[in-house]
């Protein structure tokens, strides 16, 4: 017998998180929700109205304007992004996106915003989260956290092909300027940095497969969920 736990999967930029995340989802007939594409939204909504995110006023003031939400693709069947009833699943995976989200993340109450829906979403269990603070912040009581790595020109090539295929004007140097900005800020900022929770498991990734990975994960949620029952 086993019950419905939370699967929290942490780690640096690109390493497959959300690969592992949305495939064990599937398998476990879970949830998935990708914490990283609501910071990516709400980096979205603040460019497109030039929102002074260094004015503590201006972010709040935005911060009430913003709703976010997950539907499923009806083709897919995987979740996308919604800001304010547009899909914009696609437009956040572009690059100047990428080049500001982690300046936003980085805000006090970017984050309270983000992590208290995530917390919501959660509450039912049988859900998986990947992002850079789910089992240190958002879900500190998940019954299994994972926390992935990669070797880092591996995470630069798999990054430059997913973004080459979307605009071919793009240099290898960017992508790899960006990972290495991002996880700077993401492990440096005041407010629930990127680190590996003391309980979490380390999964490099770097020579899995991806049904490798998901064998590996699988194991580790099984054993989870009959422990938690
Ligand atoms: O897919 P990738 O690993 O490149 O990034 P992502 O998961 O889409 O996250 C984009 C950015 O959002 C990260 O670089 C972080 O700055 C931020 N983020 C965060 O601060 N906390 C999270 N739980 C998830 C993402």
């Amino acid at each position: 017998m086993s019950q419905k736990i939370i699967i929290a999967i942490d780690g640096y930029s690109s390493c497959g998180k959300s690969t592992l995340a949305r495939q064990l989802a599937k398998e476990l007939n879970y949830i998935y929700i990708d914490s990283g594409a609501m910071y990516r939204a709400i980096t979205l909504y603040f460019l497109r109205n030039h929102i002074d995110w260094t004015d503590e006023a201006q972010v709040q003031e935005a911060l009430q304007q913003i709703v976010l939400e997950f539907h499923p693709n009806s083709n897919t069947g995987q979740s996308e992004m919604y800001l304010n009833g547009e899909n914009v699943e696609y437009v956040i995976r572009d690059l100047v996106i990428a080049e500001k989200v982690s300046e936003v993340a980085a805000i006090k109450e970017v984050r309270e915003f983000a992590v208290h829906q995530q917390q919501l979403m959660g509450v039912k269990k049988g859900i998986v989260m990947d992002g850079r603070d789910i089992g240190t912040t958002v879900f500190p009581q998940a019954e299994l956290k994972i926390f992935m790595t990669a070797d880092n020109a591996i995470r630069v090539e798999r990054r430059f092909k997913e973004l080459y295929a979307k605009n071919p004007n793009i240099t290898i140097e960017e992508v790899k300027n960006n990972l290495e900005l991002r996880d700077y800020i993401d492990s440096h900022r005041d407010v629930s940095p990127l680190r590996k929770a003391d309980d979490a498991v380390v999964i490099d990734n770097s020579d899995l497969t991806p049904e490798e990975q998901l064998r590996l994960a699988k194991e580790l949620a099984m054993k989870q969920a009959i422990q938690s029952y």
